[in-house]
């Protein structure tokens, strides 16, 4: 973990660098009095990332409060009202450990990393196993641009996420669990443009409760695919067994691909509960993504795609 100051889901560095541009033309204009009564209006209108127009998410954004309030991170509760026990997650400084099959193995400072990407603005849907549901706003990057930073090796076939544990989580202690909490994708996966690193969500840093500073976002898939308070990344030649897997196999797999006619032993997946209204609408497969990653599973049809 490590320093600096900088929110991912302030500002792209084009943005910052077009605000100075404005801030700079018009010092030269009008003198510096009259620019520092402009700066504020202009940092505000600079921080908002531009919301990308490709996905559309067909449904009312979920209110704020209520995907900041209701949430799962096992490592503080195994109930949902964790949000408060969540905030000992202070979010800076914090690093990314980069390892296993890369050119270089090595840690990144969260802003390093800012630096070097485009934020944006996803509203993605966000289905969980449990068969509830909410429409989030998230700020980021695609994950095919950390791919790209960390120049993974030939040989490696998977990408592995880990949230930091940190000794003030209180799930940490109970021996039940297989902590750190991990979770992986394909790299074919993880190249997917919908594959995305969330820092932001309704426009504002990712509250800890959510995942902050630094999470995974993979909106076809069941919301356990999305790792929290990401600490470690790294590239493997093995598939990796994920966290839920390794409590339940019977229950949780690797693919973990939304589909609402694939039942969780338990329950029906066939329809789901959005959070706010309660409002119960059919499950879409692939969570509704199916047009930009059904082809990645066109050769896998004999492996269960779908728990
Ligand atoms: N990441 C960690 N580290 N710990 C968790 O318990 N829960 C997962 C996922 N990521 C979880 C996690 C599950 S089951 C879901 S549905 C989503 O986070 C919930 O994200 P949210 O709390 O932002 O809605």
């Amino acid at each position: 973990m490590h320093i600096l100051r900088r929110r991912g889901w302030e500002v792209s560095e084009r943005l910052v660098t077009l605000e100075a541009l404005v801030l700079s033309r018009r010092a030269a204009l009008a003198g510096a009095g009259s620019v520092a009564l402009a700066a504020p209006a202009l940092a505000q209108a600079a921080a908002a990332p531009e919301r990308n127009p490709k996905y559309v998410a067909g449904r009312e954004i979920t209110p704020e409060k209520y995907a900041t309030t209701y949430n799962n991170y096992y490592e503080f509760s195994e109930g949902k009202n964790l949000w408060e026990a969540a905030q000992v997650i202070k979010p800076r400084p914090w690093t990314i450990s980069l390892e296993g099959q890369l050119k270089e193995p090595r840690t990144i400072a969260i802003d390093d990393l800012l630096k070097q990407v485009q934020v944006e603005e996803r509203v993605y849907r966000h289905r969980c196993v449990e068969a509830w549901a909410m429409t989030v706003p998230w700020t980021g990057f695609p994950l095919s641009q950390l791919l790209k930073i960390a120049e993974p090796l030939g040989s490696a076939k998977y990408i592995v996420f880990e949230t930091a544990q940190d000794p003030k989580m209180p799930g940490l202690q109970s021996p039940f669990y297989p902590w750190p909490y991990i979770e992986g994708l394909t790299l074919d996966e993880a190249a997917n443009d919908l594959a995305f690193i969330s820092t932001g969500m309704y426009g504002k840093s990712l509250p800890a409760q959510d995942g902050g500073p630094v999470r995974l976002t993979v909106p076809w898939k069941y919301g356990f695919k999305s790792a929290k308070a990401l600490a470690k990344i790294s590239f493997t030649e093995k598939r990796p067994v994920n966290f839920w897997q390794a409590i339940q196999p019977s229950e949780y797999g690797f693919w973990a691909n939304v589909n609402p006619d694939v039942s969780h032993p338990r329950w029906s997946q066939a329809r789901e509960r959005l959070l706010g209204s309660n409002e119960m609408v059919p499950t879409q497969i692939y969570n509704g993504y199916g047009e930009f990653v059904a082809s990645l599973y066109s050769d896998r049809k004999n492996e269960k795609l779908f728990m």
